[in-house]
């Protein structure tokens, strides 16, 4: 009766959202217009019923080609604050966002084009919605490791405008240890670093993102049920779990909700936290995903509700001292 209403209200951080998963298709349609840029879908209703997803992959060649629409500084500005004023409707305080420079510096658009528009945007919602909200450079894993290197170059000189780095694109056949160097250099240079593992890819992914990669926190990470060992290891170094439940769902990573194993995680004692990971593309945002769990999975009620709000806030890269104002 009164968990729709306390999931919606209560405060909550979000860390695994793609930013260009955020793309809605009507602002698709509006920036091809305005860029002069001809889509392969007729209209808004077309392109949205396209997103009809089998696995990762399915969904990242059409999540591709929708950033291609992302031209100018105003696009990136434009984008993110559609995000974070979806953020502030559902109660997100704070948001650590992800976004894929190599997207778009491959189109030949500049990284100062990218992080100029993304940063104006943060801190526009710092300022204006009281949401505060940092950036995490994500590595596309299906290129290469000198690639990564290359990106990581052309985004020093902005070095204070991102906190972190992280790991996305297609795992299979990608592990972990095709970026080891270039995650130590970004260790050495004091940068928080996080990795996609075990969504699609097996478990020992997990295992190496953290023994391999360092990684402080996993982005998805539901596959680590199929090691108990693992498990263990998780719940008792508190590495936490930035889990997507309505993406599991659309990618096929779970056949449906009913069967999400968000419950097990928690009742195994690790530190998992419920995300969007791309809202525009999976069929909600973050209020929308924490509505679907709980509808689901009846193992979760107000306890557990309040377990993920402060694992949330305990599992972001913020300051001690701003996390006790939080949790
Ligand atoms: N890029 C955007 N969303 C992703 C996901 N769920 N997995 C890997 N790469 C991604
Ligand atoms: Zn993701």
């Amino acid at each position: 009766r009164e968990l729709p209403s306390i999931l919606n209200r209560m405060p909550k951080a979000e860390l695994h959202i793609h930013i260009e998963g955020s793309l809605e298709p009507e602002l698709i349609f509006e920036m091809a217009q305005r860029n002069g840029i001809k889509l392969d879908y007729p209209s808004i209703e077309e392109l949205r019923a396209a997103y009809a997803f089998t696995d990762l992959q399915s969904f990242l060649d059409i999540y591709y080609a929708g950033a291609g629409v992302l031209q100018t500084e105003e696009d990136f500005f434009d984008m993110a604050w559609s995000y974070l004023n979806r953020a502030k409707a559902d109660h997100v305080l704070h948001a650590e966002i992800f976004f894929d420079p190599q997207t778009h510096t491959s189109r030949g658009i500049p990284f100062a084009t990218v992080i100029g528009g993304l940063d104006r945007a943060v801190r526009r919602g710092r300022e204006e919605l009281g949401v505060s909200a940092s950036l995490i450079l994500c590595f596309l894993r299906h290129l290469s490791e000198e690639e990564a290197f290359a990106a990581l170059e052309e985004a020093l000189p902005y070095r204070d405008r991102f906190i972190g780095v992280g790991l996305d694109s297609g795992e299979r056949g990608n592990p972990p240890e095709k970026f080891a160097r270039v995650f130590a250099r970004c260790r050495e240079l004091g940068l928080h670093l996080v990795a996609h593992a075990g969504e699609e890819g097996p478990a020992d992914y997990i295992r190496d993102a953290l023994d391999i990669l360092k990684a402080e926190r996993i982005d998805h990470g539901v596959r680590c049920l199929e090691d108990a060992d693992l498990v263990a290891r998780l719940a008792r170094e508190r590495v936490p779990l930035t889990v997507c439940p309505l993406s599991n769902v659309k990618l096929a990573v779970f056949h449906e909700m009913h069967d999400h194993n968000l419950g097990r995680l928690l009742q195994a004692g690790i530190a998992a936290t419920v995300n969007s990971d791309d809202p525009a593309y999976f069929g909600g945002y973050l209020n929308d995903n924490y509505a679907a769990t709980f509808a689901a999975l009846p193992e979760l009620g107000a306890r557990e509700a309040y377990q993920l709000a402060r694992n949330s806030f305990e599992a972001s890269f913020v300051a001690e001292e701003e996390k006790k104002g939080w949790v």
